[in-house]
């Protein structure tokens, strides 16, 4: 007798992190269905998968796409995740964000013990207060954007008492990199990250890469940030896929590499790598930017044995810079 692949939802599969999740749950023999309504996420990106061109706030969409996917689990990254656009048009967060996901989890809960995995993020700690990050730190967020993430992390508190439906969150810090192939990366629209910036500003963009504050309490004055490689994200849901089967509950985690990378070591790595200048203007500090945004990452690898393989800024930074020359009309010489 052969045993059918397990069947996954992946909401948001056709953005940055999602595509690279089915790609990874495809080469482990999961069977993938996408969920997407393309606001920020692009059709090309979906090749491990259907595609259901949608919106998880479309309960009517979402009955029939569950009827005939009939998901064992359920991977959730569909979000608007501009922290900017969150603090002008809070409306479109909570909607989107909250809203939204209540409306897919009306789905989920109705399956028996079908587990969900939610991408949260490090915004929901708000200002550090600690070097590094960990699951207890206060979750005090100062924008909309993290507000939404922690009000969804809430519900599924309340759904796994109530309803019995096991999670897992997910706080990223920023995830960075792509796949080796360099058939999927990054490709936000705006672009608001700062490697994809940097390389886009080496690629030819006339706008220069604005610093934004030099004046930090950090070895070199600008702001701090721990990157973690997208597929070493992807393959920590795999495991937290693997831990709910047999640990049901409402968990959270912190995703991140655990070591700090300056705005201007950014720079210096991608100018080493593509061997050309990036051409960078200093303006005013952004408020709400804490100086240091670190994770403590120890509860996912002693919990669920995640093991990150990029642990180097530059080693991430290099598979970044190979889909974005891929992907530019002009060709660059660079490394
Ligand atoms: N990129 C990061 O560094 C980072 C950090 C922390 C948390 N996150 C979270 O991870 C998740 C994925 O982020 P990403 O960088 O891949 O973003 P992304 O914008 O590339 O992907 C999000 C995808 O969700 C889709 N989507 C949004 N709202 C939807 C809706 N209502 N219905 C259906 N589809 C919808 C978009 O079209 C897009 O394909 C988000 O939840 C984000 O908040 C990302």
């Amino acid at each position: 007798m052969t045993t059918q692949p397990t069947r996954l939802l992946v909401c948001g599969g056709a953005g940055y992190i999602g595509s690279h999740m089915c790609k990874l749950l495809s080469e482990h023999g999961y069977h993938v269905a996408v969920v997407d309504n393309l606001s920020t996420g692009h059709k090309e990106a979906v090749r491990w998968g259907q595609l259901y061109e949608g919106d998880i706030g479309d309960s009517a969409f979402l009955s029939r796409v569950f009827a005939d996917v009939q998901p064992e689990g359920v991977l959730h990254f569909a979000a608007k995740s501009i922290v900017s656009e969150s603090v002008s048009h809070p409306a479109l967060y909570y909607q989107n964000n909250v809203s939204a996901s209540l409306n897919l989890f009306e789905q989920v809960r109705r399956i028996p013990g079908c587990p969900l995995i939610f991408s949260s993020t490090a915004a929901i700690f708000g200002v550090p207060r600690s070097e590094r990050i960990n699951e207890a730190h206060p979750k005090d967020p100062i924008n909309a954007y993290g507000r939404s993430k922690l009000a969804v992390e809430q519900a599924l508190q309340d759904y796994w008492a109530a309803y019995g439906m096991p999670s897992m969150a997910f706080r990223y810090f920023n995830a960075a990199g792509a796949d080796p192939s360099a058939v999927i990366g990054e490709a936000h629209e705006p672009e608001t990250h700062l490697i994809p910036k940097v390389f886009q500003s080496i690629l030819g963009d006339p706008v220069p890469l604005k610093i934004f504050g030099d004046d930090y309490e950090t070895p070199d004055g600008t702001c701090v940030r721990d990157y973690v490689h997208v597929n070493d994200l992807c393959m920590a849901h795999l495991l937290g896929l693997r831990f709910l089967r047999l640990h049901r509950g409402a968990h959270a985690f912190n995703l991140g590499n655990g070591a700090g990378f300056s705005v201007r070591e950014v720079l210096k790595t991608a100018e080493r790598i593509t061997g050309t200048a990036v051409r960078h203007e200093l303006t005013d500090r952004r408020p709400g930017d804490p100086s240091h945004l670190v994770a403590d990452s120890s509860a996912a690898r002693e919990t669920l044995g995640w093991e990150p393989q990029h642990i180097g800024l530059e080693d991430i930074m290099r598979t970044a810079w190979t889909w974005h020359r891929n992907r530019s009309p002009v060709k660059h010489d660079g490394a």
